[in-house]
C-alpha cells in the first residue's frame, strides 16, 4: 500500500513537473516567435526604393497570375514600387531578344522569368550572370518542399540558380464543349481519332484545331507534342541525349503527321498570337487548340469553368505523359534593387505565393505541399498526372534544348510550316541536333 502511494505521488510530481517545463517551453517557443515575427515586419517596413520584374505575361490568366504575386509582395512591402517590365508576346519570343540585350549590356533588370532546365543553365548558369540563391532555400527550409528532380533542373553544379513559382503541361488539347456535342464528335486520344473527329468538323464548316504561330513557338509546341505522341516518353527523350536520330523513320513520321494536322487549321494562323488561337476556340470558330495549360489560365479568364465550356485531354498519343516546363525567376548579378528582389524570390518560392498564383495562371505548384482546395478540376487532374505519369521535357519552352538549339528548330519549323517539305525538316533537325549536342 504504501509502496503504491510512493508511486502516486512520484507520478503526480513528475507529471507537473513536465507541464511546468512544457508551459515554459510554450512560452519560450512564443516569446521567440513573436520575436521573430516583429523582426520579419521590422525587415518588411525596412524596404524602400524599386523592383523591376522584368516578363512576359501580358495576357488573359497569366497577367492575372501575375498580379495576385504582385499584391502579395505589395502588401508586405508597400514601400517598394514595382516596375513591370513586361514584353508581350508567349514563350519570351520577344522578351527572350530584349533580355539579351539589356544583360549583354550590363543593365539586367532586377529578376527575370526564365524556363527551368537548359534555357536557365545553358544561356545565362555556363555564362556566370546570376547569383546562386541556395541561401534563400535554406532561410525559407524550401529544401523539404521541393523535390530532388526540381532542384536539378535549377542547378548548375551545387548551384541553385532560380526560383520556379510553377510547373505547367504542354500536351494538352483544348475542345469546345458544345462544338463537339453539336458535331456528335468524342474526344480523340489518339491520330486516327483526331483526323477523323477533324474531318466531321471541317465538313460543319468549323476550323478543327486552332493555331496562332505569329510566333513560331506555337507551331515547334504542336509538334513537341505529336513528336511525343508518335515516338513515346522514351524514345522522346532519347531525341536530347543522341541515341534516337531525329532524322530516323519514327521522326519522319511525326513530321509527317504534324504537316497533315496543317490541313486543318485556321487559314490566318499566321497572323494570330496563341490567346488570340484559343479565342476562336472559345468563339466556337474552331474546335480545338493544342497549347499549355496556360490556355486554362486563358479560358478561365475569360469568365468560362473547366468541364463546362471547355475540356481538355492529354494531347493525341501522349496519355500517360506530362510534357513538363517550369516558370522560374532568378537573381542576376550585380542588379540595382538586390534586397527587394531576395523578398520577390522568397514570395516566388512561397506556398502562399504559388497557392495564390497558380489557380490563375493555369500551372500547378513546384513545391509539394499546395493547398489543394484551390485548384479547380482540370489543376487538381494535373497535379495527379504529375504525380503518377512519365515526365518529359518540352522543347519549346526552355526545358529540353538551349536557346541556340531552339533557334534553330524554329528555323527549321518556319520553313516546314510553309514549304511542308518532311525529307528537308528531317534533315535540318538531325544537322540542327549535331551542332548542339
Ligand atoms: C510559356 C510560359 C508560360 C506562358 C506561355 C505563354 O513559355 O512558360 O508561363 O506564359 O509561355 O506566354
Amino acid at each position: 500500500m504504501r509502496k503504491s502511494l510512493l508511486w502516486i505521488t512520484i507520478l503526480i510530481i513528475s507529471i507537473s513537473m513536465v507541464t511546468v517545463f512544457s508551459l515554459a517551453g510554450c512560452k519560450g517557443e512564443e516569446a521567440a516567435e513573436e520575436e521573430a515575427a516583429e523582426e520579419e515586419a521590422a525587415e518588411e517596413m525596412a524596404l524602400s526604393g524599386q523592383l523591376e520584374i522584368f516578363s512576359w505575361w501580358t495576357a488573359g490568366g497569366e497577367g492575372e497570375g501575375k498580379e495576385a504575386l504582385f499584391e502579395i509582395y505589395r502588401e508586405k512591402y508597400p514601400d517598394v514600387e514595382i516596375i513591370d517590365a513586361t514584353v508581350a508576346g508567349g514563350a519570351g519570343m520577344n522578351a527572350q531578344a530584349v533580355l539579351a540585350t539589356r544583360m549583354s549590356a550590363g543593365d539586367p533588370p532586377d529578376t527575370f522569368q526564365v524556363h527551368a532546365g537548359h534555357e536557365l543553365i545553358d544561356t545565362y548558369g555556363v555564362a556566370d550572370l546570376l547569383e546562386p540563391v541556395n541561401f534563400i532555400f535554406e532561410e525559407e527550409g524550401w529544401f523539404d518542399f521541393y523535390p530532388d528532380d526540381m532542384i536539378s533542373i535549377l542547378s548548375s553544379g551545387d548551384d541553385i540558380l532560380s526560383v520556379p513559382v510553377n510547373i505547367h503541361r504542354s500536351n494538352v488539347l483544348w475542345y469546345n464543349k458544345a462544338v463537339f456535342e453539336a458535331n456528335s464528335i468524342t474526344v480523340p486520344t489518339t491520330f486516327d481519332e483526331f483526323f477523323a473527329a477533324a474531318d466531321t468538323l471541317q465538313a460543319a464548316g468549323i476550323t478543327p484545331l486552332a493555331l496562332g504561330d505569329t510566333g513560331i513557338w506555337t507551331a515547334v509546341h504542336v509538334f513537341e507534342n505529336v513528336l511525343l505522341g508518335t515516338l513515346g516518353p522514351a524514345d522522346y527523350i532519347g531525341l536530347f541525349d543522341g541515341s534516337v536520330a531525329w532524322d530516323s523513320a519514327k521522326v519522319k513520321d511525326a513530321i509527317q503527321t504534324f504537316v497533315d494536322m496543317l490541313d486543318y487549321v485556321n487559314s490566318d494562323h499566321s497572323a494570330l498570337a496563341w490567346d488570340e488561337a484559343a479565342q476562336y476556340v472559345i468563339d466556337g470558330t474552331a474546335a480545338m487548340t493544342i497549347m499549355g495549360d496556360w490556355a486554362e489560365g486563358f479560358f478561365k479568364s475569360k469568365g468560362l469553368t473547366p468541364d463546362v465550356e471547355f475540356g481538355y485531354e492529354p494531347a493525341p498519343g501522349t496519355s500517360g505523359s506530362f510534357m513538363a516546363l517550369s516558370d522560374t525567376f532568378c537573381l542576376p548579378k550585380n542588379v540595382k534593387d538586390r534586397e527587394n528582389t531576395i523578398a520577390w524570390l522568397k514570395i516566388c518560392g512561397s506556398k502562399e505565393g504559388q497557392d495564390a498564383f497558380n489557380p490563375l495562371k493555369g500551372s500547378i505548384p513546384a513545391r509539394t505541399d499546395p493547398d489543394l482546395s484551390l485548384y479547380d478540376v482540370y489543376l487538381q487532374g494535373a497535379i495527379a498526372d504529375f504525380g503518377s505519369n512519365s515526365i518529359t521535357p518540352s522543347i519549346a519552352h526552355g526545358a529540353a534544348v538551349s536557346q541556340t538549339w531552339s533557334q534553330a528548330i524554329n528555323d527549321i519549323m518556319t520553313l516546314l510550316v510553309s514549304d511542308k517539305d518532311v525529307e528537308a525538316a528531317a534533315v535540318a533537325f538531325q544537322a540542327a541536333a549535331d551542332e548542339n549536342l
